[in-house]
């Protein structure tokens, strides 16, 4: 693969847990990787053992989560870095608050029905969710607002892995975020 000129911005990807944000930021990195950018990933399950550790679910909790988070990809795009975000992020408010701090936000709402969801049930969180033994969960006894205007939405369960990450990566070099050196 061809080297990449590109930008600081931040890829904020959103959507409810086991939509695929993970795997999709996951497929990015390595695209990125092998390009040489200069790239680093804040995984919401990796952020709340680290960064966010002791922080629980509730919105006050989740608000904090998000700031930290864009506060990291504040400092890091501003000086040349792309940074791949992956938390839920469920409240319009606070990634319009992230959005409004941060060169080149650039929202990736990545979308999934909720039957899908709790058919895929990959942790074992839906079924746990639905029988009522977990509070504050997100699309079950908890919010998702979805974004109203995202830069690029994906939906999981209607396209491939590579098709999603393809339209990201459309998206970014539409916009002249990144560009192939060849
Ligand atoms: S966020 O709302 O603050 O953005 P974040 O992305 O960091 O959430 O963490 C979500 C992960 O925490 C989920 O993928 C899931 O594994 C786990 N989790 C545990 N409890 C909950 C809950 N009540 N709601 C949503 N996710 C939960």
């Amino acid at each position: 693969m061809s080297t990449l000129t590109h930008q600081g911005f931040t890829l904020w990807l959103t959507g409810m847990s086991g939509a695929g944000k993970s795997t999709i930021s996951d497929a990015l990195m390595e695209r990125f990787r092998s390009a040489g950018a200069k790239v680093e990933l804040l995984d919401g399950d990796i952020v709340r053992t680290n960064l966010s550790q002791g922080l629980g679910f509730s919105r006050e909790d989740r608000d904090t989560n998000i700031r930290r988070i864009g506060f990291v990809s504040e400092l890091l795009s501003r000086n040349g870095i792309i940074v791949v975000v992956a938390a839920i992020s469920p409240y319009r408010a606070a990634r319009e608050e992230v959005r409004a701090r941060v060169t080149n936000f650039v929202e990736v709402h990545v979308d999934c029905p909720i039957e899908v969801l709790a058919k895929r049930d990959v942790k074992g969180l839906y079924k746990r969710a639905l029988a009522g033994e977990v509070a504050n969960f997100t699309g079950i006894s908890d919010p998702y607002e979805a974004p109203l205007n995202p830069e690029v939405l994906v939906r999981t369960d209607l396209e491939t892995l590579d098709e999603s990450v393809g339209k990201v990566w459309s998206e970014l070099t539409r916009k002249g975020l990144i560009s192939p050196n060849d």
